[in-house]
This record gives C-alpha cells, structure tokens and sequence, in this order.
C-alpha cells in the first residue's frame, strides 16, 4: 500500500493522486456572467449533488496551483449570484474540453467551443442548447477552504428550475442512462462514457433487508471461487429458498444431479464445480438459482 501524507508532496503531486483515485467525476458544464454582462463557460469536475429538498449542488473552481490566482468562474459568481450547470455527454465532451482552455477574463467559451446559447428561464446566465440536461441555480453561499494555489472554493447552489432532453428520457419519462451517454473526468487527461457494458444495475439493497455475508456459511464466505461482488450478492437475499424448492429445482435440473451423483466421493471436488455453477448464475444476474444450486451441498 503507498501511504501519502499530502504535507509531504507538492500539491500538483497530491492533487494527481486526488483526482486519479476520486474517479469517475460527472461535469459540472458552468455557465456564469459577470456584472457588465460577459459570459463565462467552463467544466468543473470538482462537483456532484447533495439534496434534493432543497435540491443542492456544489462545484468547485480551485485557486490555480501555477500562480494562486482565482478562476473567472468564481469571479463571475461572487458577482452574480447565479449558474446554470448543464450535464455533458458524449456528443460534446471535445467541445467541453475545448472551453476548458484559460481563456482571458471577458472571452465567451460558448463562441469559442462553437456550442449555443439558450436564454435561461429564471437566471441570468444562458444554457447550453446541447446539453441533455441543465440546471439553473442561485448561488447560497461560497465557502473558501484556503488561500494558497489548488485551495477549493465550494460554491453552493440551490436548483431553481431544471431542464432534461426529451430524448434521453424513457417510455416512462425516466432518464435512460445509455440516451444520457454520460461523461465523466478520470486522472490525468482519461475520461469515462457511462454507456454500453460500462453500465450495469444492482438490485438496491435497501428495499430489503439482505440477510448479509455474516450469515452466509462458512464454506460459501470462505470459497476461494466466489469474489466480494459474489458473496455480497448472495448476501443480499431476505431468505433462502426452502428445502422443498431446493429439492424440486433438482429434480428439474439434470445436469445438476449428473454433477452431484459423479463427485459423492470427491466432496472437495464437488464444492468447488458447485460453487463454479453458482458463480456463473450469480453473474447472470440469477441470485435465485445460485442458492437453489448450493443448497443441494449445505
Ligand atoms: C473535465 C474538466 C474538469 C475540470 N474540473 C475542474 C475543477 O473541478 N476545478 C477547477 O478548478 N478546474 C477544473 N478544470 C479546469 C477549468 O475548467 C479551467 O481552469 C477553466 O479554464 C476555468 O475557466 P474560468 O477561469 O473561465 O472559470 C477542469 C477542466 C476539465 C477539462
């Protein structure tokens, strides 16, 4: 394990190993104005939700590591207390990273990365027609976490008004993570697409309560076949199949009685293709079907 005690390396090295590690970030696609007016857009991954009553957002434009200053974005805030945070998909992650660059005070990143302009319905600031999804936003509060380069500054929104594409939203008006085709910001110069096999469900373990990986037995907790996902989904079943189902998923399953009849006398042996089987099931998704399989040797 490397052990780091951020006092003990330059900030831009701590700051690599923050960002590699805290990863993916979504992006917070800022657009700010200041008071004459002028229109600022930039990407902050620095950035996340935290509340929807009421429903609260925080990014942050750190001071600049290379020369202290503060970023136009945080300047444009403190003098106009409102945002609007489009989300950024794929469609238009080069056009983002293009209005990135430290343009000068005053310069239009909308103009610049070519992207447009929509009026926001209750701030002052425009969206992003692109973006599937924008939020408009008063600034509440900003709070300076220190006065030396890479220090962040946490500027607190409120969501006043929210707008969502029509297409990336579902028969039944829910967002579609693949039609959102997200993008996220990694270490160094990596991003992330939240879509195809990068996208995968979990049944939420709490609309039930999952008995837990302490009360699975020892050999299934233990199994060498079995990984941490594995048991932790085993783990999240309110209750095991009965005996009376056990059995009758054997009586339907031939190659299963095919397994136990030709290992009865290699027990070692036989836990472990049983436990291969559940493992297969498991990662199909058929939690059921696992445990039908390792009740047949519990
Ligand atoms: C994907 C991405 C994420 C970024 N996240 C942050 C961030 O969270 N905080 C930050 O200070 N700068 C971040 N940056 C750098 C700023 O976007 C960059 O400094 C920008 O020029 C600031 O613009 P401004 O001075 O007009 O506000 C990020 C850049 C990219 C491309």
């Amino acid at each position: 394990m490397l052990t780091i005690n951020p006092k003990d390396i330059s900030t831009g090295e701590f700051h690599g190993y923050m960002l590699g590690a805290i990863a993916p970030r979504p992006i917070a696609f800022a657009s700010t104005i200041d008071k004459a007016g002028n229109v600022n857009l930039s990407p902050f991954s620095f950035f996340n939700a935290f509340g929807s009553n009421p429903p609260t957002i925080i990014f942050s434009p750190a001071r600049r590591v290379r020369d202290n200053t503060i970023k136009h974005t945080l300047e444009n805030v403190m003098e106009v207390d409102e945002v609007v945070i489009n989300i950024v998909n794929y469609n238009m992650v080069e056009q983002m990273s293009l209005a990135s660059t430290e343009y000068d005070k005053g310069v239009n990143e909308f103009v610049k990365s070519g992207l447009t302009e929509a009026p926001s319905s209750l701030v002052k600031p425009p969206r992003v027609l692109e973006a599937p999804a924008a939020f408009e936003c008063k600034v509440k509060q900003i709070i300076s976490m220190g006065d030396q380069g890479g220090a962040a500054n946490l500027i607190i929104c409120e969501v006043i008004l929210a707008h969502f594409n029509e297409n990336i939203l579902d028969a039944d008006g829910k967002i579609d993570p693949f039609k959102l085709d997200a993008v996220a910001r990694m270490g160094g110069d990596w991003y992330c697409r939240a879509n195809g096999d990068a996208l995968f469900e979990i049944p939420k373990p709490v609309r039930n309560k999952g008995i837990g990986v302490d009360a699975l037995p020892q050999s299934v907790r233990e199994s060498v076949i079995f990984t941490g996902n594995n048991i932790a989904r085993l783990g999240n079943v309110e209750q095991l199949p009965s005996a009376e189902q056990a059995a009758a998923y054997l009586t339907e399953n031939a190659e299963l009685k095919e397994l136990l009849t030709r290992l009865k006398n290699d027990p070692e042996n036989l836990i472990d293709q049983i436990h291969v089987l559940a493992k297969q099931h498991l990662e199909a998704g058929n939690v059921n079907e696992a445990w039908m399989i390792l009740l047949q040797i519990l």
